[in-house]
């Protein structure tokens, strides 16, 4: 859908639909009162009713106002007015769109409230709103379209000032939808066509006519050169060979440091030699999803051009059980050298990645972000509402912290002390690839962490986040809302 803002009385906007939040208890704003005034009282006659309550994402929609200019007016519940922010009206609108789609509108207008933040609010309407319209119908024989698709929506204000933020608001809305949907895709294409060279083709097409992104794919002999051990270990037992994708998306000045984002790209994982129980084993194709959301954010970069340098790394293999495969008790040598027994051959995410982090090294990061559906216990840990997040550096912590509370796409952090290094230690090699039963997340971290002593470094675990199980299984786009907030920021384009 395409998206802008204008300046106008919500009762004068020509539209076929308008859609007006409206408070519980009935507490009036500025539109309410212009809408209510232009219809004589109807609006405020039908409120008085009781049917509608404004509860956050209730619907009514009226066909028969007088006076005003739009075809229907659409009432959205948006909760308790002190409530609201950003999220719950995004979570509303989100709804309205569902509804809208069945209908017959094409086109809308939304009269923006006048209280909360109008850049967030429009920003987190126009990602709720892309989400709500996304289906990911590649693989059906016929695609089932709407009706009458959407094709325009229009954020009406009453108030010049906040145009211009709500402009801005529109522009990075649009990127931030578009960077998550292509995460999405690629999450939810099945591992038969999503694989580690379907991933690298992605690559070099998301580069295709774009002078600022340079796109390099390291093949397994590359790996070997670079002594990349326990990479290609995992990799090993699968036929599709592995794949480093190495994306350099060069907005800011030559020269200066870029944030590097590692997203694990495991496009199939059933587990290897220890293999996975039979149950719900189709997600593991979601095991590349931290590689997604690097795609989905280095598109966001190229769709927002902001003035930063990024290196996305994909590391990219399935983990399969095969006469190759991995054993448990193998012991690997990674690319900074140190060794690695493999007692678990499902640990396979750590081992893909430590060899990306030390390959990472060579562009001396500002700071390197990593994102993986790295362990379960992550989902016991937080559920599915928070990624996990550690780091080495409280500040790059905390940045991504404030980052994923304004970009909606939370996380929270767990802690990385040292006591619970021990846990990965081996009798025969320098560590071992699994910590035990305990703290499964941390210990995964603290696996990571012995390959990123050179540099300012975050952890997040996205095996909660990345995807929902279910009726309506599929991918989030998560983090990619937090990581271009993040860069965003890095960069000054918001403040
Ligand atoms: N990709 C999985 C983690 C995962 C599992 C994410 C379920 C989302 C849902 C990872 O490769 C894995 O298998 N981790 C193991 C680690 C264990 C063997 C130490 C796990 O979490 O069970
Ligand atoms: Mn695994
Ligand atoms: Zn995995």
């Amino acid at each position: 859908m395409k998206y802008d803002s204008k300046h106008a009385q919500p009762q004068t906007v020509k539209t076929p639909c308008l859609v007006v939040g409206i408070f519980e208890r009935n507490r009036g704003d500025h539109n309410l009162d212009a809408l209510d005034e232009a219809s004589s009282g109807a609006l405020r006659r039908i409120l008085k009713k009781g049917d509608f309550q404004g509860r956050c994402g209730e619907t009514l929609m009226l066909y028969t106002v007088e006076g005003l200019a739009a075809g229907r007016l659409l009432l959205l519940g948006l909760g308790k007015q002190r409530d609201l922010t950003a999220r719950s009206y995004g979570e509303a609108m989100g709804k309205a769109i569902k509804l809208l789609q069945e209908a017959n509108v094409g086109r809308l207008a939304i009269a923006l409230p006048d209280t909360g933040d109008s850049y967030h609010m429009v920003r987190e309407a126009i990602i709720a709103a892309e989400s709500a319209i996304y289906r990911f119908d590649q693989c059906k024989s016929e695609a089932k379209e709407p009706r009458r698709p959407l094709t325009q929506a229009t954020f009406i204000t009453h108030d010049r000032r906040h145009l211009k933020r709500m402009q801005k608001a529109c522009g990075h809305g649009l990127a931030i939808a578009n960077g998550s949907q292509l995460a999405k895709d690629l999450g939810n294409l099945p591992g038969n066509v999503c694989t580690p060279t379907y991933l690298a083709e992605q690559a070099r097409r998301l580069a295709r006519g774009k002078r600022r992104l340079k796109v390099t794919v390291l093949e397994e002999k590359d790996m070997e050169k670079l002594g990349m051990g326990a990479l290609l270990s995992v990799s090993r037992g699968s036929s599709q060979p592995a794949k480093l994708i190495v994306m350099e998306y060069k907005g800011g000045k030559p020269g200066s440091k870029p944030v590097a984002l590692v997203g694990k790209g495991l496009t199939f994982d059933a587990g290897g030699i220890s293999i996975k129980p039979a149950q719900a084993m189709d997600e593991m194709k979601y095991d590349m999803c931290g590689g997604a959301s690097v795609f989905g954010t280095i598109a966001a970069c190229l769709e927002l051009e902001l003035p930063i340098n990024v290196v996305g790394v994909v590391p990219s293999s399935e983990n399969l059980p095969d006469g190759n495969a991995n054993k448990p008790g193998d012991i690997v040598t990674s690319m900074s050298g140190q060794t690695i027994e493999v007692l678990n051959t499902d640990a396979e995410g750590r081992l893909i990645l430590c060899d990306a982090l030390t390959y990472t090294e060579r562009f001396e990061p500002a700071a390197v972000i990593d994102i993986a559906t790295l362990t379960g216990a992550c989902i016991v840990a937080l559920g599915h509402h928070a990624s996990g997040l550690l780091a080495n550096n409280d500040h790059l912590a905390e940045e991504l912290g404030r980052a994923g509370e304004a970009a909606n796409d939370r996380v929270w952090q767990l802690p990385l002390w040292d006591d619970y290094q021990k846990q990965l230690d081996s009798n025969f090699a320098d560590m071992a690839n699994i910590g035990g039963r305990s703290a499964g997340t941390i210990t995964a971290a603290c696996f990571l962490s012995r390959f990123t002593k050179h540099f300012k470094w975050a952890h997040l675990d996205i095996a909660g986040t990345a995807w929902v199980s279910g009726n309506d299984k599929g991918a989030t786009g998560r983090p990619v809302p937090l990581l271009t907030q993040f860069l965003m920021k890095r960069c000054k384009v918001i403040d």
